[in-house]
């Protein structure tokens, strides 16, 4: 059975791209962050504020590796930080696994951010001036771990359909 997992900074599309891409694929796409949302009946926010980080950051590889052991085909779509946390990129190299990062731009994800930061506590607090400099020097620290993914597709000025047009290639 294949894994289909997605993965990128904030913002760069994991979601839409996934859910557009399973309707294409008929495959069942599973957000991780809403799966352990409802595991904990909590938001995210409430989780790390209840919780704090590390609680989260454990429960995400738990959640992560459950989901890589279903017996079943899937398009997971993973948190931002999840490569990045408990050698879960180390998962990416697992038999029937497909790791696709999606690859956008400090500008992309600013644009995106800004309007959309709080239901993200790592950004939610940042004003406009400081969220910038957090990307560029977060997606520098982060890169490393995205880069670990089988294949990149890059997202900054393509749609939607093009950007899962793009997967469908790789994949096909
Ligand atoms: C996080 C990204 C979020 C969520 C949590 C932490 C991160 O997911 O998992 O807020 O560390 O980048 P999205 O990338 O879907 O916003």
């Amino acid at each position: 059975m294949k894994k289909f997992v997605l993965l990128g900074y904030m913002g760069c599309g994991k979601s839409t791209i996934a859910n557009m891409l399973s309707k294409n694929a008929d495959i069942p796409f599973v957000d991780l962050d809403k799966k352990i949302e409802e595991k904990l009946n909590l938001s995210i926010n409430e989780i790390f504020e209840a919780h704090g980080e590390i609680y989260f950051r454990k429960l995400e590889h738990e959640t992560f590796v459950e989901l890589l052991d279903s017996p079943e085909n899937l398009i997971i779509g993973l948190g931002g930080g999840t490569p990045c946390y408990a050698n879960n990129h180390e998962l990416f190299k697992g038999d029937g696994v497909v790791s696709v990062y999606l690859k956008a731009s400090i500008e992309t994800l600013f644009g995106r951010l800004a309007v959309n930061k709080s239901k993200r506590p790592l950004i939610a607090a940042q004003s406009e001036d400081e969220l910038k400099e957090f990307i560029a020097k977060h997606l520098f620290d982060r890169s490393f771990y995205y880069n670990q993914a089988k294949y990149k597709v890059i997202v900054d000025g393509r749609t939607i359909d093009q950007t899962v047009q793009d997967i469908m290639d790789i994949l096909a």
